[in-house]
C-alpha cells in the first residue's frame, strides 16, 4: 500500500509553521509514503517564493503544486525550470517555464505521478481545455512510469471538479482539489476507482477570509474600493486528505485531514 498526503492551499507564514510543526508527527503517525501540497499561497499569502519552497520541502513535504497565484514573484521562474518538485497547472498556454508534472518516489519505491490543472470557471486566465489537457496528462505521466496517478485541480466550482473527476474515473488514481481553501466532506472513491475531493481545503490561519485578516477584505466588500489585504494568523489549521493506492495504483481509500491549533 502507498499512502500519500496532499495539503490544502498552504496560506503564508501560519501555513508554513503547521507544515514545519505538524508534518514530521503525521508522517510517523500515519505512516505516510508521501507528502504534497499546494503551495500557490505559501509566500505572505499570494504567490510562492524560492525561500517559501525550500522551507517546506525542508520540512519534509516531498511535492508542491501551483495554482493561479503561482508567477505572482518572477523569482519563481528559475525555481520552476531547475527544481522538478516544484509544479505549476499543465493546461496554463505554452510556452510556459516549468513543469505541469513530476514523477515522485514514494517511501515504498513506488513510482508517483503529481499533475497540476486549473479550472476555467470563474478563471479569467488564459488557460487550454483541463479535461483534454487531463487525458493527455496522465498519459504523460504513465509513459513517464508513474504507477500512482495524482492530480491537483485548482478550480473554483464544485461542478468544474466534480465533472472532472467523473470525466477521469477509470483512468486517474485521485483528483484532489483546491483554490476555494474550504474544505467538503465528500471524500469518496468513485465507481471506477478514482478518489475524491472537491476541495482539500486551507493549510493555514482560518481565522480569517481565505487566509486574510477579515477587517479589510469586509471594507472592500462595502465600500467596493479594494483595500490591502494582509495575511491573518488566527485559528491555525492543516488541512488536507490522505489517500492509500494498491499495488496496481488503485485507490483504495481516501478521507479528510484537519488538524487545529500550533504545536510549540
Ligand atoms: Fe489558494
Ligand atoms: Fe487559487
Amino acid at each position: 500500500m502507498t499512502r500519500v498526503l496532499f495539503l490544502g492551499d498552504v496560506f503564508a507564514g501560519t501555513g508554513r509553521l503547521l507544515v514545519s510543526r505538524r508534518l514530521p508527527g503525521l508522517m510517523a503517525d500515519e505512516g505516510l509514503d508521501l507528502a504534497l501540497a499546494n503551495a500557490e499561497n505559501a509566500a505572505g499569502g499570494v504567490g510562492l517564493t524560492p525561500g517559501c519552497a525550500r522551507e517546506l520541502l525542508d520540512a519534509g513535504l516531498d511535492g508542491l503544486s501551483g495554482g493561479n497565484h503561482t508567477f505572482r514573484h518572477q523569482e519563481v521562474v528559475p525555481l520552476l525550470e531547475a527544481d522538478p518538485r516544484v509544479i505549476r497547472p499543465a493546461n496554463l498556454p505554452e510556452p510556459c517555464p516549468g513543469r505541469g508534472f513530476t514523477i515522485l518516489e514514494a517511501r515504498d519505491g513506488r513510482k508517483v505521478g503529481f499533475g497540476n490543472l486549473m479550472g476555467r470557471v470563474y478563471n479569467n486566465q488564459p488557460l487550454d481545455c483541463p479535461f483534454r489537457r487531463a487525458e493527455t496528462l496522465i498519459g504523460e505521466m504513465r509513459e513517464a512510469g508513474a504507477l500512482v496517478t495524482i492530480i491537483d485541480f485548482h478550480a473554483e466550482t464544485t461542478s468544474e471538479k466534480i465533472s472532472l473527476a467523473h470525466f477521469l474515473d477509470g483512468r486517474l488514481g485521485a483528483l484532489l482539489g483546491t483554490h476555494t481553501h474550504v474544505q467538503t466532506s465528500d471524500a469518496r472513491i468513485l465507481p471506477n476507482g478514482l478518489a475524491f475531493l472537491t476541495d482539500a481545503g486551507m493549510t493555514g490561519p482560518h481565522g480569517s477570509v481565505i487566509g486574510m485578516r477579515p477587517a479589510e477584505v469586509i471594507s472592500s466588500f462595502l465600500t467596493g474600493r479594494l483595500h490591502r489585504f494582509k495575511a491573518s494568523k488566527d485559528d491555525p489549521c492543516l488541512e488536507g486528505a490522505i489517500v492509500d493506492f494498491d499495488g496496481q495504483g488503485a485507490a483504495t481509500s481516501i478521507r479528510t485531514v484537519s488538524l487545529r491549533g500550533l504545536p510549540e
